[in-house]
């Protein structure tokens, strides 16, 4: 089951990112997923509430409120995540969003297993990439306690089979293959104030010369990263370094976040290629499937399975509290 840190997400997302997947969703879902949820929030009325669960820097929350703009339809939308979201990162980032942002009641520090929410609150309730990092159980009596009778759960998930499931094995090799050339080590060993620029840079210049054929075939964004890093490096005088020293400490503690949040990532998409009928927990929780499918995004890439689920309208008593 998987239990998530949310530091290492949090620190993803004071980056100002949009979404998890910044190599195919840069500026938001777009294509066939945001078709898919243009088509889920038709259904909201006027008046209702949306509940985005795991919504990271509100991807999801924000595509909502875009929605709710174009029709005119005034509609509630909370976006909660165990993590911390930064809208002020987005803003930077990507100003166009800074409006809608301002329509979307952000809760940080809120997992999914313990909602503040009341009882019956929400017409829809969405995640993306999201309730399947949570604890299935209890997430699933939430999800089924804060909708309406009729209310809808709506999610887009981790497939094992999804390209990004090779992409993500792609980078985590690729972090496996910098900890086995020294580079974690030569930086900690450095900042920790064990080794000297000296040492730094012959470390540097072994890494570097092995590892630039190595991104010349592969093209690596990890490896063009750190190769950057080792050219700056190389061309400083020793003082130039030891000055920089707490900025190469900062690069050091977001490698280590990114490798963190790659491997939840990893561990989430191997609990569910475990568990293929782990959406059983949302049926058991109370709620009827009422389809599922594969989006394909651009008509190729596997961006993952949708289920629809829908509270009934007069739910069975031993299913009524979470
Ligand atoms: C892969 S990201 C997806 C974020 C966003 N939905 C998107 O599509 O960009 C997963 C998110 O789930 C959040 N998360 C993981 N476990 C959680 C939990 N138990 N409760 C609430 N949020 C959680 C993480 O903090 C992270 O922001």
């Amino acid at each position: 089951m998987p239990v998530n840190s949310s530091d290492h997400w949090s620190e993803y997302w004071a980056q100002g990112r949009l979404t998890s997947l910044p190599q195919d969703f840069a500026a938001n879902y777009d294509g066939e997923v945001a078709e898919f949820w243009s088509e889920v929030f038709e259904k909201v009325p006027e008046g209702g509430h949306v509940l985005d669960l795991c919504t990271g820097n509100g991807a999801v929350a924000l595509l909502a409120a875009a929605y709710f703009n174009s029709m005119g339809r005034k509609v509630a939308i909370t976006a909660v995540d165990a993590a911390k979201m930064d809208m002020a990162a987005v803003a930077q980032q990507f100003p166009v969003q800074s409006g809608l942002a301002s329509q979307v009641d952000f809760v940080a520090d809120c997992p999914v297993e313990n909602l503040q929410f009341p009882d019956q609150s929400a017409d829809l309730v969405t995640s993306q990439y999201g309730v399947e990092y949570c604890d299935w159980e209890p997430a699933a009596r939430q999800v089924f306690r804060v909708l309406k009778p009729a209310g809808r759960f709506q999610m887009v998930c981790h497939t094992p089979s999804s390209d990004m499931l090779a992409y993500m094995n792609r980078e985590h090799a690729e972090y496996a293959r910098l900890e086995e050339l020294g580079f974690f080590s030569a930086v900690d060993d450095y900042v920790d104030g064990r080794t000297g620029h000296e040492a730094l840079k012959n470390a540097f210049s072994t890494i570097s010369s092995r590892l630039e054929p190595e991104f010349s075939s592969n093209g690596s964004a990890l490896f063009g990263s750190v190769l950057g890093l080792l050219r700056n490096a190389l061309d400083m005088t020793g003082q130039q370094l030891d000055s920089n020293r707490e900025a190469l400490q900062a690069y050091r503690f977001q490698m280590q976040a990114g490798r963190d949040r790659l491997a939840d990532m990893l561990r989430v998409n191997q609990a569910l290629d475990d568990d293929p009928d782990w959406t059983g927990v949302f049926v058991r929780a109370g709620l009827e499937q009422v389809r599922q499918g594969q989006i394909r995004y651009r008509g190729q890439h596997n961006a993952g399975q949708y289920y629809e689920f829908r509270k009934p309208q007069e739910p069975a008593d031993q299913h009524q509290d979470g």
